[in-house]
C-alpha cells in the first residue's frame, strides 16, 4: 500500500482501534492453544478491544493462522490484518543446534543458510515475525539463557546477529520472516545469573561490549526490537528513555517496531517505578514502546491517560504508524495470509534444510578432551557400551524449540542401530534427574517423568555396570535435563545432576576407557568429572539432526571442528569469567601462592578449565611464520598479517584461525585480548596454508575516555592462533599519519 493511503487508513481509525494495533495477545483469545512463557492471569480486556488486537503471540500452523486471520478480518471494519509473531528462536521443525552451539561453529555463513530454511518453514506455517535473534552477550553460565546466546564475545556475537537476521529476512518476500532482535539491552548481564535480575554496568562497558550485537542486527535490517526485562542503571529497560529513545531511535535511527517482552509493562509496578497500570503504560509509551505483549495495560489505560492529558495522541499515532508500516512492509494488506500454505508439510524438514542443520550440528560439537586419541571409535569392531539418559533421548533440541516435534527426532540409539555396529549395547543407566520437583509445573508440559524407586535406580545402575564390564569402551551420554537451562533456568551448581554424577563415578571405577558426550545449554563446571573420563565431546542441545552429528564425530565420519564461544569455568566461584577481561594493576601470569597481594584466588586458578576459542580436532595443526607487512599501521595504510598453518597429521581437518589484539596503552583500560577476526580453513593431511588478515584502524577503535568511538595511537600486540590461550604473537604501532 502506498504511504499516503496507509496514512489515510491510520487517520480513519478510532482511538480504540488505534490502541488495538498496540496490543499483542496469545492464541487463547482467538480460540487457539496458549503457549505460555510467562505468568498467566486474567487480563480483563473487553471484547471490542480483543477484536481490535493488532498482533498475536505464538500461534502457528497454516490452518490455524488462516482461520484466525479470516475470522478476524471478517469482523474488522478496516480489514487491517493481524500480525502473527512466534518464538522461532533457532528452528521451526528443522531445528539447529542451540545458539550457544551455533556460536561454537564459528561459521556465520552456514548458520545464515540454516535460518533461511527455518524462515521458510515458519512462513509456510503462517508466521510473520520471529522473536529472534537473541543477541544478549553473556559471561555468566549460571544464567539459563546462555543457551540462546552465541556467547561472551562482542565481535563473534555481532557476526552471528547479522547472519541470523539476514537468514530470516532476506529481502522479506512472503517466504521470509521479519526478525525481532532481543532483549534490548544487556539482559545477559543479570546479576548472579539469576533470570530477570538487575543489570548495572558502566555506559562504557554497555556500549563497548553489550550493545554492538544489537546494533549489528539492526544494521542488517532487523525490523523489530524487544525490550529486556532487566533494569539498567536503576531504570527498567521497558521504561528507559535513554536506552529506547536516545540510543535506539535517535542515535541509531531505528524506526521499526519496539515490543515489550512478556508482560514487561506491568512488571514496571513490581520493579517499583510505576504506581499502577496507568503509570506503567505512560512510562512505556513515553519510552517509545509500541506493542504491549500480553498485558491489559495499553488496552485499558491509554484512553484514560489521553483524556487526562498525561500522554499525547502524537505518541500513540507514532506507535500505530510503526505497526502499520511493518504490516505494510510484510505485504499483509495485499495478502493477509502471506506465506501460509495448507500444504505446509511439503516444506518442512526438506532434505536441504536437514542437511544444513546436520552440518551445523557437526560444526557445533566441541571436542574438549581426547586422551591417547581414544576417539574416533570403530563401530564395526569395537565393543561399545552406550550408557546414560541421553542414549535414547529425543530431548535434543533445548527449551526454545517450541514448534519442533519430538517424534521427528532420532536418538543416538536410533542412529547407531541403523549402522553396521555389531558389538554395541545400550542402556540408560539412570534417569536425567533424581528430583523433578524443581522443574515445577513447567516440567509437566513436556515430560511425564516419574520418580524412580530406590530399587529401580539400583536396577538401572546394575544393568549399566554389566554391559560396561562386557565392553571395550564406554560412551556415557549425560547432561542437564532439557528444562534445567533456558528461560528461568538459572542454577548455582553447574555440575551434572547428582544421579548422573553417581553413574559416572561407578562406571569410572571399572577402569575402562570412557567417552563422555555432554548435553547442556550452558558451560558446565567439569573440573571433577574431567579426570574420570578419557574423552569429552560437548554436544550442547545439538538440534533435530544432532544424534547423527554426534555419531558422525564418534566414528570419525566427521572430524570435530567446534570452538568454544564461552569459557568453561574451573569453579563456580570464578564467575563471571571471560577471556576479554582487564589485566588489573596486579596481574598474575600463573597462580602463585607466594604472591599474596596479587589479583588471584587463594583456592583456584584465574583461568577457566576450557578457554574461549578452544576445541580439539582429530588432526594436529601447527602455526608458524607469523608476519606483518609492516610494523606501522596508519589511516589508509592497513597492514597484512599472515601466518602459516600446517596440518601435521595425516587426517584432513578444519582449523579456526583466530586473530586477537591488545591495545597496550590507551586513555581507558582495554582488554588483555579481543577477537577481531577469524577464518575457518580446511587442510588435508600434511597440507600447509597461509591465512592472511587485513587490519585497519577501524578494527582498533573503542569507546575512549570521552565516550567517542575512536582509535588512539600507540603500540598494539596481536595474537594469531588456535584459541585465546594458544597463539603466536607480534606487535605493531598505530599512527595517525
Ligand atoms: C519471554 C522471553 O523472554 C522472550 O524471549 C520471548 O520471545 C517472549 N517470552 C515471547 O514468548
Amino acid at each position: 500500500m502506498e504511504q499516503e493511503k496507509l496514512y489515510q487508513l491510520m487517520n480513519s481509525l478510532t482511538l480504540k482501534e488505534k490502541i488495538g494495533q498496540l496490543i499483542q495477545l496469545s492464541g487463547d483469545f482467538f480460540g487457539n492453544d496458549n503457549i505460555s512463557t510467562g505468568p498467566i492471569e486474567e487480563l480483563g480486556i473487553d471484547n471490542e478491544m480483543i477484536q481490535y488486537t493488532g498482533s498475536i503471540l505464538n500461534v502457528s500452523g497454516a490452518k490455524n493462522t488462516i482461520k484466525i486471520q479470516k475470522e478476524y478480518l471478517a469482523q474488522s471494519r478496516h480489514k487491517i490484518p493481524l500480525l502473527f509473531m512466534n518464538d522461532v528462536v533457532y528452528g521451526y521443525r528443522t531445528i539447529l543446534p542451540i545458539p550457544l552451539g551455533q556460536g561454537a561453529t564459528w561459521n556465520p555463513n552456514l548458520i545464515r543458510n540454516g535460518y533461511e530454511h527455518i524462515s521458510k518453514e515458519a512462513s509456510k506455517a503462517g508466521v510473520h515475525v520471529t522473536f529472534s535473534p537473541m543477541v544478549d552477550l553473556v559471561r555468566d553460565p549460571r544464567w539459563g539463557r546462555c543457551l540462546e546466546s552465541t556467547g561472551e564475545d562482542p565481535y563473534l556475537n555481532s557476526q552471528f546477529a547479522k547472519a541470523v537476521v539476514e537468514g530470516f529476512q532476506g529481502d522479506l518476500n512472503h517466504n521470509q520472516l521479519a526478525s525481532c532482535v532481543k532483549h534490548f539491552a544487556a539482559y545477559g548481564a543479570a546479576e548472579a545469573g539469576r533470570d530477570y535480575n538487575t543489570v548495572d554496568m558502566s555506559e562504557r562497558r554497555l556500549r563497548q561490549d553489550y550493545l554492538p550485537a544489537y546494533h549489528a542486527a539492526l544494521e542488517a535490517g532487523a525490523k523489530m526490537v524487544m525490550t529486556s526485562f532487566n533494569t539498567i542503571d536503576g531504570i527498567p529497560a521497558t521504561a528507559n528513555k535513554w536506552l529506547m529513545k536516545d540510543i535506539l531511535r535517535d542515535e541509531w535511527g531505528f524506526d521499526g517496531v519496539l515490543i515489550t517482552d512478556y508482560a514487561a509493562i506491568k512488571e514496571l509496578i513490581a520493579h517499583g517505578v510505576a504506581v499502577d497500570d496507568a503509570h506503567a503504560s505512560q512510562l512505556a509509551l513515553e519510552a517509545g514502546v509500541d506493542i504491549d505483549m500480553k498485558t491489559a495495560c495499553y488496552a485499558n489505560q491509554l484512553q484514560p491517560l489521553l483524556k487526562e492529558g498525561r500522554i499525547s495522541l502524537e505518541l500513540i499515532d507514532q506507535a500505530v504508524w510503526r505497526v502499520l508500516t511493518l504490516k505494510n512492509d510484510l505485504g499483509l494488506f495485499e495478502n493477509p495470509y502471506r506465506g501460509a500454505d495448507l500444504n505446509e508439510e511439503n516444506y518442512m524438514r526438506t532434505s536441504d534444510a536437514r542437511e544444513i542443520a546436520l552440518q551445523a550440528s557437526r560444526e557445533a560439537l566441541v571436542l574438549l578432551k581426547n586422551n591417547n586419541n581414544l576417539l574416533p571409535l570403530d563401530f564395526k569392531t569395537q565393543k561399545i557400551a552406550f550408557i546414560g539418559p541421553y542414549v535414547d533421548s529425543k530431548f535434543l533440541t533445548g527449551l526454545w524449540a517450541i514448534n519442533g516435534k519430538t517424534e521427528e527426532i532420532a536418538s543416538i540409539k536410533d542412529v547407531v542401530i541403523s549402522m553396521d555396529a555389531p558389538h554395541v549395547t545400550f542402556t540408560k543407566g539412570c534417569d536425567y534427574l533424581d528430583d523433578y520437583s524443581k522443574l515445577g509445573k513447567f516440567g509437566e508440559f513436556v515430560s511425564n517423568f516419574k520418580i524412580n524407586t530406590d530399587d529401580e535406580i539400583k536396577k538401572d545402575l546394575q544393568e549399566a555396570i554389566i554391559i560396561a564390564k562386557e565392553s571395550d569402551i564406554i560412551v556415557l551420554a549425560l547432561g542437564e535435563h532439557m528444562l534445567e537451562s533456558g528461560e528461568a533456568g538459572s542454577r548455582t551448581q553447574l555440575g551434572l545432576p547428582e544421579i548422573q554424577q553417581c553413574l559416572l563415578n561407578e562406571i569410572s571405577q571399572l577402569g575402562k576407557p570412557i567417552v563422555l558426550v555432554l548435553f547442556n545449554g550452558r558451560p558446565l563446571v567439569l573440573t571433577e568429572i574431567e579426570n574420570k573420563v578419557d574423552a569429552i565431546l560437548e554436544a550442547w542441545f545439538p538440534g533435530s539432526e544432532g544424534a547423527q552429528a554426534i555419531v558422525d564425530i564418534l566414528n570419525g565420519t566427521y572430524n570435530p571442528s567446534g570452538r568454544l564461544s564461552m569459557s568453561f569455568p574451573y569453579t563456580v566461584g570464578q564467575i563471571p569469567i571471560y577471556y576479554n577481561s582487564f589485566n588489573t594493576g596486579r596481574p598474575v601470569a600463573v597462580h602463585d601462592d607466594n604472591n599474596r597481594f596479587a589479583s588471584q584466588f587463594l583456592d583456584a586458578p584465574n583461568t577457566p578449565l576450557y578457554p574461549f576459542g578452544f576445541g580439539l580436532s582429530y588432526s594436529q595443526f601447527s602455526y608458524n611464520n607469523l608476519k606483518l607487512s609492516s610494523n606501522i599501521l596508519s589511516i589508509g595504510s592497513p597492514i597484512t598479517i599472515s601466518v602459516n598453518i600446517t596440518n601435521t597429521s595425516s587426517i584432513a581437518g578444519t582449523e579456526t584461525v583466530q586473530l586477537y589484539v591488545r591495545d597496550l596503552v590507551s586513555s581507558v583500560v582495554r582488554p588483555v585480548k579481543e577477537l577481531i577476526n577469524f577464518e575457518k580453513i580446511f587442510l588435508k593431511g600434511g597440507e600447509c596454508k597461509t591465512v592472511t588478515f587485513i587490519l585497519t584502524e577501524k578494527d582498533l577503535r573503542f569507546i575512549n575516555k570521552d565516550m567517542f568511538y575512536q582509535f588512539e595511537e600507540g603500540v598494539f600486540q596481536i595474537f594469531v592462533g588456535h584459541s585465546s590461550q594458544e597463539y603466536l604473537s607480534s606487535q605493531f604501532t598505530l599512527i595517525k599519519h
